[in-house]
């Protein structure tokens, strides 16, 4: 599997790099985020609102009790925490799995939640802590839609370096 590990400083670098990501991403495409409270998944996420769906930047908050927050946009973005959930059961019966496959970007905090209903086509990003402002991201693809993102996500962070 493809893989990019990338170290940001502070929060502002990894909201950067959520516009990276964001500004590579498709209606349907999917984003899960995994690693601990506090590694920076929302900070990422305003990155790419603010390329997805600029009329809802500056609402993007951890939607830790809503579950999910929906951030309208010509691609509307579908924003879940799923910390407090089991299982996939409960993803189902909160009726969630439809946004997955629809016309929206998903991104996914605590997408380890998700087992069975964990679409095929996803990036993921891995968020560790690395000491004081450092946070280790690890982003790996699986699915074509995805790989090609990865791949471009590579070359622009290459470009992005030499500017
Ligand atoms: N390099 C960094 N990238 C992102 N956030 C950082 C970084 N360094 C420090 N921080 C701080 O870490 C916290 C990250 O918070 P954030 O809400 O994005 O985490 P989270 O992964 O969404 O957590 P949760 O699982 O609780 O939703 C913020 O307080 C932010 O200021
Ligand atoms: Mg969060």
């Amino acid at each position: 599997m493809p893989r990019l590990q990338i170290t940001t400083c502070s929060p502002a670098e990894t909201e950067k790099l959520g516009v990276c990501v964001g500004s590579l991403l498709q209606p349907g495409s999917f984003l899960a985020l995994r690693g601990g409270l506090g590694g920076g998944k929302t900070c990422l996420t305003r990155g790419v609102v603010a390329v997805v769906a600029p009329e809802s930047s500056g609402l993007v908050a951890s939607p830790t009790y809503a579950i999910m927050n929906c951030y309208p946009g010509s691609t509307p973005v579908y924003h879940f925490d799923f910390y407090r959930l089991t299982c996939d059961d409960d993803i189902v019966e909160l009726g969630f799995e439809d946004y997955f496959y629809g016309d929206g970007v998903c991104v996914v905090e605590w997408s380890e939640r998700l087992t069975e209903l964990m679409p095929p086509d996803v990036l993921t990003l891995l968020f560790e802590y690395g000491g004081d402002e450092r946070r280790l991201i690890t982003i790996s693809s699986s699915g074509q839609k995805s790989d090609n993102i990865l791949v471009r996500l590579a070359d622009l962070l290459q470009m992005q370096k030499k500017l």
